[in-house]
């Protein structure tokens, strides 16, 4: 046997998790974001592996979408196990030395510290196989274990007798084989118990006979926490969750109420930001320094600068500058981009749009497709009527402008620099800079440069 030979890791993900009542492949179901699949392919890249296979089977293509590109998907067509997920694996790995370090998808609290230390034992022990194990309090659904002079036993709960059902020793699904031992033993494994599948633990057994096989035992049973069922999901979500805020709190970011708080892994946040409780947090969403998010804001993948306060708001894929005041109640969707200093205020919605430096909109708007100058002010309810029901038009806003309430702007058009927007005007067609216009639709346009007594182009005033 080759203790010191290469890693070859495999993550069990080809089945349904029939307990999960679900339309979605178990290792699909995201937690803190991220799906199950992926927390076991992060604990074993620390182990350098030689390969990192994921068997998958049910709902192949989608499991197949989340993987990392450093990770080889084997596809086992029928869900005959997990003896025969590994057979599947197997076949595409033609080495004969080395270790099988088989992980089950469904463990995502699993530690890479712990991977190494099984492994560790494996190879110490110089045995044919090791098998990661706990004693919990409550053994129900997992399989016992007993070990006895070189040979471990799991019996699966379904097939265990009155007298097993007592052992508190369980299978966490994580092992370590020598890979001409796992072979031979795969070879021989027959499908004799309850569920008729091909168990990998049975494999266990016949190693043990063998070339010995050992236990490893988990040393922070928090990670024992295997996902079967959705409240397991809620629990091991959990944990993960508090382990993100903690991680924030340390490098100075405040968390006002943390049970409330959700806040997703790989999200960046700067020092004295506040998150204020109800938060949401989401994807590729990077917040500054000494911003006040929250409290009941949903941000995901947003990026907010510095200095700004998102105040019980929605973000999807929009850029929040430095200083920029946000809420209560907006919903900015992807493609907005409020630049510093700038303000969008109670119940508007922007998509798609630029705000410029300073500029505001601070009351019942919606902005879409439309590119705002700076120190602009947008009356309350202006509203740009980007869409004629075939196309999606542009509005141009320029520096300075300032519009009444109620203004309606029909895209395309174009409102040029320092103009003026009357209260409840429908604007169809550009204005150029330094004008009022005013009227539904907008027939007079007139030079507010001068004092009084100017013509109105159309000739005609509301
Ligand atoms: C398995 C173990 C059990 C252990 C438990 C720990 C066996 C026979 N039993 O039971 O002793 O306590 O894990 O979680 O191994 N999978 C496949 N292909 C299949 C079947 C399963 O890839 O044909 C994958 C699943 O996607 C999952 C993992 O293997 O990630 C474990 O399968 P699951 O059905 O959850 O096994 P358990 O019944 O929990
Ligand atoms: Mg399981």
């Amino acid at each position: 046997m080759s203790h010191r030979g290469p890693i070859f890791a495999v993550v069990l993900a080809a089945g349904k998790g029939t307990r999960m009542k679900s339309n979605r492949a178990k290792v699909l179901h995201t937690l803190c974001g991220v799906p199950m699949v992926n927390y076991a392919i992060e604990a074993i890249r620390p182990l350098s592996p030689e390969r990192l296979l994921v068997v998958v089977g049910h709902q192949a293509e989608e499991v197949k979408k989340v993987l990392p590109p450093d990770t080889e998907p084997v596809l086992q067509r029928e869900q005959l196990g997990t003896g025969d997920a590994v057979r599947v694996a197997l076949e595409a790995i033609e080495e004969k030395e080395g270790i099988l370090l088989v992980v089950n998808g469904d463990g995502p609290l699993i530690s890479a510290r712990t991977l190494m230390g099984l492994v560790e034992r494996h190879r110490s022990a110089g045995v044919g196989a090791t098998v990661l194990v706990a004693e919990l309090p409550d053994p129900s659904g997992l399989g016992r274990v007993m070990e006895d002079a070189g040979v471990v036993r799991i019996v699966e709960e379904r097939d265990a007798s009155e007298e097993e059902r007592k052992i508190r020793l369980v299978n966490l699904g994580l092992y370590a084989f020598e890979l001409g031992e796992i072979r031979r033993a795969i070879g021989l494994l027959e499908a004799d118990n309850e569920q008729g599948e091909l168990y990998l633990t049975d494999a266990l057994e016949i190693i043990g006979r063998r070339a010995r096989a050992v236990t490893y035992l988990l040393e922070d049973l928090e990670e024992a926490n295997l996902v079967n069922d959705r409240s397991h999901l809620a629990r091991a979500e959990e944990i993960l969750r508090r382990r993100i805020l903690d991680a924030h709190m340390r490098e100075g970011v405040t968390v006002r109420d943390p049970a409330s708080t959700h806040i997703e892994a790989g999200v960046e946040i700067g020092r004295d930001t506040v998150i204020l409780p109800g938060t949401f947090l989401r994807g590729r969403t990077k917040v500054g320094s000494d911003c006040v998010i929250g409290p009941f804001s949903d941000l995901s993948d947003t990026i907010v600068g510095d200095g700004a306060v998102v105040e019980h708001s929605v973000g999807r894929g929009a850029k929040i500058g430095d200083r920029v005041v946000v809420g209560p109640f907006a919903y900015l969707r992807p493609g907005t981009v409020l630049e510093e200093g700038s303000k969008v205020g109670a119940h508007c919605e922007v998509k798609n749009s630029r705000v410029g430096r300073g500029s505001k909109v601070p009351h019942l708007s919606y902005v879409g497709d439309a590119e705002i100058g700076e120190g602009v002010n947008l009356g309350a309810g202006t509203i740009t009527a980007n869409y004629d029901g075939k196309n999606k038009n542009k509005t141009s806003i320029e520096d300075g402008v300032f519009t009444g309430v109620n203004t309606s702007l029909i895209a395309p058009v174009t409102i040029g620099r320092g103009s003026y927007l009357g209260a409840g005007s429908v604007v169809n067609k550009d204005v150029p800079p330094g004008k009022l216009a005013v009227g539904a639709p907008a027939r007079a346009i007139r030079d507010i440069s001068g004092a009084g007594g100017e013509k109105s182009e159309a000739g005609e005033e509301e």
